[in-house]
Formats: C-alpha cells, structure tokens, sequence
C-alpha cells in the first residue's frame, strides 16, 4: 500500500490509499475528462531532435503538438532547463495540462558510461550492476529523464548480431539475475523519488534470435524453445515489478511483436500479470507494413488490438486510431486503456503531483560524472575484464619497465564509450595511454599506432556514422607496423589493444566475419614474431573468433568496451592492481560455422564422442570439433584456484523441498583474487529432451592466496523446473545431476532423486 497525496493539476486534493489492483481516482477522473483525440494524444511517442527548448532544431510540429494535447511523451531532450520548456509547453498550454513522459536510451550509464552491458554481465556481479543501473538513474533523472530504455535482455547465441554488445548474453537464468537487478537499480522502491526512474525491458519479444544474426530480421521460434530459454528474463523483468515493456522489430510466430496479441495481451498480462504499458519500438508500428501486414491505418488498429500502448516516432496512432474507431475496427474501450496504462505510469512517477519534479537546475552538477561516479566506472570496467588466456604469465605487467604500447585502439578516445551511449561524451573517455601514464608513472611507455582498425575504406564508411571510429592513417599499413615493430624491439613488454572499433557492434552492425580485421591480424603476428613478450588487450562488443590469435605465446585480455574511465580500468588490470575476475556470458566459436553456439544445447539423439573425436553418423562436424574455443562461464585468474569436496545436503528431496550444494574452493597461487563459483544442473531424464546443463546458481567470492573456503549454493523447488510440452511449469520427479566448477565445462558433479 502507498499513500498518495493530492494532485494539483485537477484542483482535487485528497489523501487516499492505492491497491496495485485498484483503479487510480485522479487518473479515472482525468479519463473523464478526455476527448477521444486526447486520449490518442497520450499514445503518441516523439523524438524533437535538437530539442524542443532552443528552438533551433525543434520541429515547429512536436510544439503544436504537445499543446494540442497530441503526445504523451518524448525522448531525445534532456537537461533541466530543456525539459522544462517542453513539460511547461504540455501543462499549462493544452487543454488538459497532462505532464511528458521523458524518456532515453541510457544502456550503460547516462553521463559517467560504464561497459557495454555484455562486458557488464561478465562481472557476475549483480550487486555492482545495481550500483551501475542506481548510478545511471541518478544521473538521468538529475538531467530531467523519467523513463529509461533499458534494460535490454535479449538473449542472443549469435555474435554475428551486432546488438549483443546492449545484453547479458546467452543464458536465461543468468539474463533473469540481471534482468532483476537492473530493474531494481532504476526503479528502487519508489518510482516517485528523485532519484530513481521507470525502466524499460526490452525487445518484446525474441529480438536476439533474428535469423542468421541479421539485424531486424524473422524470428521463427517453438514454444518449447521460446518459455524455456528465450522469455525467462523478460518475465523476471516484469516480476520484478518494470514499468514498461518495448516491443520488438522481429515477427514471433508469423506476426511481428508491435502488432502481435498472443505475446503483448495472452502472455505478458493475462499470463504474467504485467500491469505497466508497451510501447514500440523505434517506427517499428509503420514498419509492419513492410512485413506485409496492411497499410498505416490497419497495422495501428492491429496493434492496439493486440495490447501496445504507445507509438514511438510513427504517428500512425495519432492519425488513423480516430478513423478506426469511426470504421468500427478499434473500440474507444481499446483506446481509454492504454491511454489509462501511460497516465498510471506517469502518477506513479509523481509527475501530477509535480509535473517539474526532475527538474531541479542545482542536480546535474551535484550528480553527474562525479567523482565517486567516475570511481564506480572504473571498478566495474575493471571487474568485467576477462582473461582469456595468459601464456608465460605474461600478465600482470610491473610498473617499472620499458613498455610498447601498440595498437589501433590504444590511444583512441573516440572507440572507449561501446555502442549506445548518446548521452555519454567521448571527450571525457580516458585512453588506454593515459591510463598506463596515470597508473604506471614511473615506467617508460612508447607508443605506435601499429596498423588501422580495418584498412578498408567502405568498411571504414558504414562504421563511423556517428563520428571518426576507423581511421584509416595516411601512411602505408607496412610503415605503421615497422614503426611498432621498432618500438616492441626497444621495449621489455608488449602491449598489443586491438579488436573492434565502437560502432563495429551495436544495432545495425551485424558482421558475417567475427574475426579480427586482417590488418591487425598483421600486426599481433609482427609483434609476436619480435620475441618480445606480448599481452593482447582486446577491445569487441561481441564474441570474437580468434583462434589464430589464440594459438600464438600471448596473453589475452577482453575488455570489451569498457567506457568512460576505459584506460585507468585496463591499467589497473594490465598492472595487476586489481586481479581479473570476469567470465564469459556468451560461447567464443572456433569459427562462424559453429553459430549458433551456446553451452545448454541438448545431447541429439548421437552425440559426438567426449573425446571431441570425429566419428562418423555422429552429430559433429568434418572440419572442426564442437567445442567452443571458449565455453560460456569461461575466464582465468592471475591466480589458480581448486574445486574439491562437492557435497549435497540430501540424496533425495521433494517438490517443495530445497537442496543444499557445497563445495570447497581453495586459492592455489600467488594472488589474492575472486572466483565466480558456478553451478549446474542436468535433469536426466523428463518428458521433453533437456539441456546438457543448465546454470541454476553461482557466487562470487574472494579468497586470498592460499584462502580455503566453503561455499554453498541452494537450489531451490523452482530451480528444477521447467515449461513442459503444455507449457506448464513444472518439475518432474527423477534423477538430477549437478555440476560445480569455474566455467560450463565444470566437471565435479553429484546426483540426487527428486521424488
Ligand atoms: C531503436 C532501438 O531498437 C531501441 O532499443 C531504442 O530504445 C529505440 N530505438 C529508441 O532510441
């Protein structure tokens, strides 16, 4: 129960109590008051550009709009003073006076960027990406934003899809655990405070499995498939209580998402009990026409129809709803519930008893990229690295020595912030070479460019369409690796940052070929080929195929794309100031004919030789073995560190029982460090083939060197259970396997009975 107090917008001020299930008194007496164009009006979600508040840019129509009480909220205005403008345009010169929703994509931190999400997910640490997600609130809302478009919990097994980089990656327990945290973070416990935002769970629903990693492209997905692996973190969003869902540009079962009722109106609220409102995505209304599905006028009435509230940017709500009503193809009913659905959301974000209530001028400077903000950045910039491999030891390297700093990305501010982060600044990001100066002062670091991101100027086009990300150098690309060369022969160390330019991942940037572009493939094998140890720092906002790279005497380091404080947080890993303790969340491929590729496939019905052994009438391949050249889960440690002693609590338990798994993990090598302890489950037998494994829990915990210590994980009744063929959610009696380990390949296991 909450209290709410009165609204002063309507002149009625009451005290009253609120249930979830009630109905609001001030936004019922608002609804009374609306014309049909009104509520229509609220529908209705635009982008101003340049701001409705210089002028300048401002579409003279979103103006006329807004005071024609013809849009419920807009995105791409921010700052207080802006925000004002348009929020004063809607409450005091339309009719009604009804506040703007004010939303925006803030996918890693607002201002102060923190890594990519994928890089983020690889932490596994869901109390630091409460702090990131509480901090992007703070930020935001300081700046007049309401409404975050985020997070997005696409589950994705395809790293040819650009968008994984926005995710958690493959797995639908761990995406459900982020998901939640997320939601947590910008929501908190009042979305009414100052300090804390609606979120939006994103795309509703499969967006992840577009085919062949193609943006935008057909999803074709069974049910099975879709509740067991593809929804989970969608729901555990709307459990934990999101404000609003956006959905999808892919079609799900023939039809695409905006306009598809089994999934907005059938799932999410009869099944799942979603109360909050659906918007579109990005045209995503208008673009049904281009799947096939009608004109302007019949795709608006099929989405409302099927349970979206609100169009983003189209405005085929605002000009053809009235019509069909008219025609007799969409009821006022229709209309006055989604119209109640985003007036619910902006009472419960405070907006009537305050319409101006985020737009506090002293906040931005109090609250945005301060110091303590820049401090949670780098720390989770650096508890999302993950070491791939570290030949020799190579890592961490000691402060004092003769470093070559090389590479088309070490000292690139333009490629630090990742994909999506339009409210984030470049300007602001810190180099890997102004990190190393600032983290290693004393030590005597060279630097050579090495070789461009991509030699090839087409390429070189279609990314940098929001600004210089693959410069391509004047000097031929044999000058530039001489001249690395040269420095790595003068030098102790060699410390290679290589890999994807920004905007090589993100939406619209899917690749057919993952690898690291040919020209610094040239240079990691000139560098190698010096003698000089080498450390790869390798910048990606998806899984790599580096299996060249992989096989030479390195070090690897993924460090995604780590943000605004990107060079201070790769120093302090570099430096072994702090001990990496990131793991994969999604499967690295051999190559691009593994994909899709993910650890919790099912066994078929032949499955290849453990041994990785080709065998003939077996499901394996000719030319490459099934396994990943890294598994999901995957990542190593300065340190070492042992699994012994799995233990059960009970060899049999029933359906409402829990069970105990514990395990003991002792740090076996020379570094203090943090270990993600993983566990899954493998249901043996049940009446719907089952995964191999699935993860069902993990922790992480520090051990200092030589540190034994006792962790136990619990499952609980829900942990051992699945959607079965009538899509009910159930466990069924019969052996169950666990499996304890560092990553999905974790081979300690135990077996109980669940009778
Ligand atoms: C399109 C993207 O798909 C979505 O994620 C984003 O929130 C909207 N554009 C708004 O910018």
């Amino acid at each position: 129960m909450t209290i709410k107090k009165c609204c002063i917008l309507f002149g009625v001020c009451l005290a009253f109590t609120l249930n979830a299930q009630n109905r609001i008194p001030e936004v019922e007496a608002l609804l009374q008051k609306m014309t049909l164009e009104e509520k229509i009006g609220q529908l209705n979600l635009l982008t101003p550009g340049g701001g409705v508040a210089t002028g300048e840019v401002v579409s003279k129509n979103v103006e006329a709009k807004i005071k024609a009480g013809q849009v419920g909220g807009l995105f791409g205005v921010a700052g207080p003073e802006k925000v004002r403008v348009a929020q004063e345009l809607a409450v005091k010169e339309s009719r009604l006076g009804i506040p703007l929703l004010f939303g925006s994509d803030v996918i890693h931190g607002y201002k102060t960027t923190y890594p990519i999400p994928l890089g983020l997910s690889a932490s596994w640490d869901l109390d630091l990406m409460k702090q990131a997600a509480q901090m992007a609130a703070r930020e935001a809302t300081a700046d007049g934003i309401n409404w975050n478009f985020s997070p997005m919990v696409d589950i994705a097994r395809d790293p040819r899809w650009g968008r994984m980089a926005e995710g958690a990656g493959e797995d639908p327990y761990l995406g459900s655990r982020i998901a939640t945290a997320m939601v947590e973070g910008y929501q908190g416990n009042d979305l009414a405070a100052a300090h804390t935002m609606l979120a939006c769970v994103k795309h509703f629903a499969l967006y992840g499995a577009s085919e062949a990693g193609r943006d935008y492209h057909s999803v074709d997905m069974g049910k099975i498939k879709m509740f067991n692996q593809y929804l989970p973190p969608y729901k555990a969003a709307v459990d934990a209580g999101v404000a609003s869902v956006m959905s999808s540009f892919n079609d799900v079962d023939g039809i695409p998402a905006s306009g598809n009722k089994w999934l907005l109106t059938d799932l999410l609220r009869d099944r799942w009990g979603f109360e909050g409102f659906v918007v579109s995505d990005y045209t995503s209304v208008n673009e049904m026409i281009a799947h096939g599905l009608g004109d302007l006028q019949a795709v608006s009435a099929l989405s409302l129809n099927a349970g979206l509230d609100m169009d983003m940017v189209g405005e085929g709500f605002l000009t053809t709803l009235k019509k069909s009503v008219e025609d007799g193809k969409v009821t006022e009913e229709a209309i006055t519930n989604a119209c109640r659905r985003i007036l619910e959301a902006k009472y419960n974000s405070g907006l009537f008893d305050d319409p101006y209530r985020y737009l506090d001028s002293k906040r931005p400077i109090k609250d945005i990229l301060t110091v303590e903000n820049r401090a949670l950045a780098r720390k989770l910039a650096a508890h999302s690295f993950v070491l791939l491999k570290n030949h020799g030891q190579i890592l961490p390297v000691k402060k004092n020595q003769k470093i070559a700093l090389i590479g088309p990305l070490a000292d690139s501010r333009n490629n630090m912030l990742g994909t999506w982060a339009p409210t984030g600044d470049t300007h602001l990001a810190v180099t890997v070479l102004e990190g190393f100066r600032n983290v290693a002062p004393n030590a005597t670091i060279g630097f050579a460019k090495g070789a461009n991101i991509a030699d090839d100027p087409i390429f070189a086009e279609h990314v940098n369409v929001f600004g210089p990300r693959i410069e391509i150098d004047e000097r031929a690309p044999e000058v530039l690796v001489d001249e690395a060369v040269q420095l790595a022969l003068n030098s102790d160390v060699v410390i290679a940052v290589v890999g994807e330019a920004t905007e090589m991942s993100g939406e619209a940037a899917s690749r057919t070929d993952i690898s690291i572009p040919e020209s610094q493939k040239i240079l990691i094998r000139a560098l190698v080929a010096t003698g000089k140890p080498v450390a790869l720092v390798l910048m990606s906002g998806r899984p790599l195929t580096i299996p060249d790279e992989y096989e030479l005497p390195v070090a690897i380091l993924q460090v995604w794309h780590p943000g605004v404080e990107a060079g201070n947080a790769i120093a302090d890993v570099v430096f072994g100031d702090y001990n990496p303790s990131g793991k994969l969340t999604a499967t690295w491929p051999r190559n691009v004919g593994q994909i899709p590729i993910y650890y919790s496939a099912k066994n078929t019905g032949r499955p290849a030789p453990e041994s990785g052994e080709f065998q003939k009438f077996r499901s394996n391949y000719l030319d490459a073995p099934n396994s990943p050249l890294f598994p999901f889960g995957y990542g190593l440690s300065y340190t070492t560190f042992e699994y012994s002693d799995l233990k059960l609590d009970k060899e049999t338990i029933g359906q409402d029982e829990s069970i105990s798994v514990t395990v003991t993990v002792t740090n076996t090598g020379n570094f203090d460090g943090e270990e993600v302890v993983q566990l899954y489950l493998r249901d043996v037998v049940r009446s719907i083939t089952p995964p191999k494994r699935e993860l069902k829990g993990f922790e992480k915990v520090f051990l200092k060197k030589g540190e034994r210590k006792e962790v136990t994980i619990t499952l609980s009744p829900n942990d051992l259970k699945f959607y079965n063929g009538q899509l009910e959610y159930v466990a069924e009696p019969g052996d169950f396997e666990v499996f304890v380990g560092t990553n999905s390949d974790a081979q300690l296991s135990k077996s109980f009975v669940l009778k």
